[in-house]
This record gives C-alpha cells, structure tokens and sequence, in this order.
C-alpha cells in the first residue's frame, strides 16, 4: 500500500497523548477570564493540543479550515454541538461526552464545544493538519453564517 493511502487516527493520537500527563511540555492550567489552551506537540502532519474549561466556558460554532482531527476528554464533561445540513437549513446534534469519551470529525465538521458541567474539563484535541485558519459561524434565522476566519499565528 503506497504511504499517501494511510491516514492517521487522531483519536488514537490523542489518547495516547492523554495516557501519558506527566509528559505534557506544561500541566493544564484554568483560566476564568479565557479559554486556556497550548499546544502539546507538532508534526509535519498533525498538531496536539491541551485545552481546558472551567464551567461555561465555550467556543463559538467553528470548523477546522479543512484539517481533520479528533478529541478525547481526559477528566470531566463536554458538549458537542454539531451543525449537519445545508448551510440555509441547519440541524443541531448535541451530544455529551464524559471523561475517557472522544470524537473524529472529517474536514468539513462545524462544531462548538461547551463545558455546560458543574466540574472543571481537560480535553486533548488532535489536527491534521495543523490548523491554518478556523472560519467562526454563528446560527440565524436565515442559517449557518460566517462572523470571522482566524488565522494561526494571528488569531491563536
Ligand atoms: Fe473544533
């Protein structure tokens, strides 16, 4: 089988990074005032990231830029909302994932992410490839529509 057909499970990366903690460059950190992240590792096809989320904390509805990619909850509970459906007739999925739970998501998943517990989350989240940009959506009436497209290095 040629290399270009395997595809890496992101999943699998980001469990095997939350099996190992005590070899994450930095210990997670909670922050009130905004979301803490930092990133874990970086390879020429995959990034690692460790974020947390004190209760409430949230991002807004956002894809990947067309990376691909995967998370894992290390400790307490997450939401997932998901956008599915055209882009004028939007349908919401939401699902709670635990501690131990994780997701893949293809290049085209449109999500938010919302720590909606009473517990602090930890979670590990896997792109490939890196994130170059995050286009930012909100919901209306009239449907998905995009707020903003961050860009890595200037956004994040
Ligand atoms: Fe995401």
């Amino acid at each position: 089988m040629p290399a270009t057909a395997l595809r890496l499970d992101h999943l699998a990366i980001a469990r095997q990074f939350a099996s190992a903690p005590e070899d994450w460059v930095v210990p997670p950190r909670f922050d009130p005032v905004e979301r803490w992240y930092h990133r874990l590792a970086a390879t020429e096809d995959h990034e690692v990231w460790l974020l947390t989320w004190l209760p409430g904390q949230q991002t807004d509805l956002h894809d990947h830029g067309g990376s691909a990619g995967a998370f894992h909850v290390f400790s307490g509970t997450l939401t997932e909302d998901t956008v599915n459906g055209p882009a004028h007739a939007p349908r919401v999925v939401t699902r709670d994932l635990g501690e131990g739970a994780g997701r893949r998501f293809g290049t085209h998943h449109v999500h938010r992410i919302v720590n909606r517990g009473v517990d602090p989350a930890i979670s590990v989240h896997v792109y490939g490839p890196a994130l170059t940009t995050m286009t930012r959506y909100r919901l209306s009436p009239a449907g998905l529509q995009v707020l903003t497209v961050d860009r890595a290095g200037a956004q994040w």
